[in-house]
């Protein structure tokens, strides 16, 4: 018969066993989630390069199917710089955040940060029927990595424009502040979203825009939202949506102040 100080030590084996198989799938789990975050950054640079890249090549077309047009060839050139430039702030973003970097934050002026953002879209948004009004105090200022909140209110506005393509409508982005926060809001007058879709449009890979059902591509992929929400909670923030079906959306993004 098996003494009770054998079954002790027995237990105390099986539990040390336990112990060590618990830390090495600690330290798998770890390296998963490592090899996971490359694949979201890898994601995430393809997703914003197509983005910046998309209207760099459709004004460079137009350029060159026009060479005489001194005006345009010249918008065009600028234009390219100009994305060329955000391209590799991007880059170095996307690269810091896999290295595990912590990223500099900063008091940005939000207005100059938008304004970038519409240069780097470079197609009229008139000429798509689309209004823009723009309604932010020229002093206000958010604590952020610039490059990255301008990733996430690029992504709201071209998702605003596909959902009001082709009709048009208009676009209003507009901030406010109270004492610990700034309040971001983008409303468009668009296709507005089915309330079953409204809980999943953060979810990475969820789209709608599929099989040329988008007027303005071919079709989504279902990250825009997915990273905009990464980045907004990786401030400390929050990202919300308020939409009906056929009249529009809003999209809200409320960032802390530092305190
Ligand atoms: N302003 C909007 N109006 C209507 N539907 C929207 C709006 N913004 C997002 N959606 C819905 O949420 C879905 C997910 O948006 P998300 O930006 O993540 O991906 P996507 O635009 O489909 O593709 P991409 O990865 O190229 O941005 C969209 O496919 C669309 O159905
Ligand atoms: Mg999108």
């Amino acid at each position: 018969m098996t003494s009770i100080i054998e079954k002790r030590v027995s237990l105390h084996k099986r539990l040390a066993d336990h112990e060590e198989q618990n830390s090495a799938l600690k330290s798998q789990i770890a390296q998963l989630q490592a090899l996971a975050n490359i694949g979201t950054i890898t994601n995430m640079i393809a997703h914003e390069m197509n983005n910046l890249l998309t209207p760099v090549g459709n004004y460079a077309t137009l350029a060159m199917k026009n060479p005489d047009d001194q005006v345009l060839v010249e918008k065009a050139l600028i234009r390219t710089a100009q994305s060329c430039e955000r391209a590799t702030k991007i880059m170095e973003s996307m690269l810091a955040m896999a290295d595990g970097k912590r990223q500099e934050k900063k008091n940005a002026h939000l207005i100059v940060l938008i304004e970038e953002i519409f240069m780097c879209l470079c197609r009229d948004f008139a000429k798509d029927g689309i209004t823009v009004k723009i309604q932010i105090p020229e002093e206000l200022t958010v604590w952020t990595v610039p490059v990255q909140i301008q990733q996430v209110l690029m992504n709201l506005i071209l998702n605003a424009r596909d959902a009001m393509l082709p009709r048009g409508g208009i676009l209003q982005i507009k901030a406010s502040e109270s004492n610990n926060s700034v309040k971001v809001e983008v409303t468009d007058t668009g296709c507005g979203i089915e309330s079953n879709d409204l809980e999943n449009i953060f979810e990475t890979f969820f789209t709608t825009k599929r099989d040329g059902s988008s007027p303005s591509r071919d079709s989504g992929s279902g990250l825009g939202l997915a990273f905009c929400k990464k980045i907004v909670d990786a401030h400390g923030g929050c990202i919300s949506v308020e939409s009906k079906p056929a009249e529009g959306s809003t999209f809200t993004v409320t960032l802390p102040k530092p305190q």
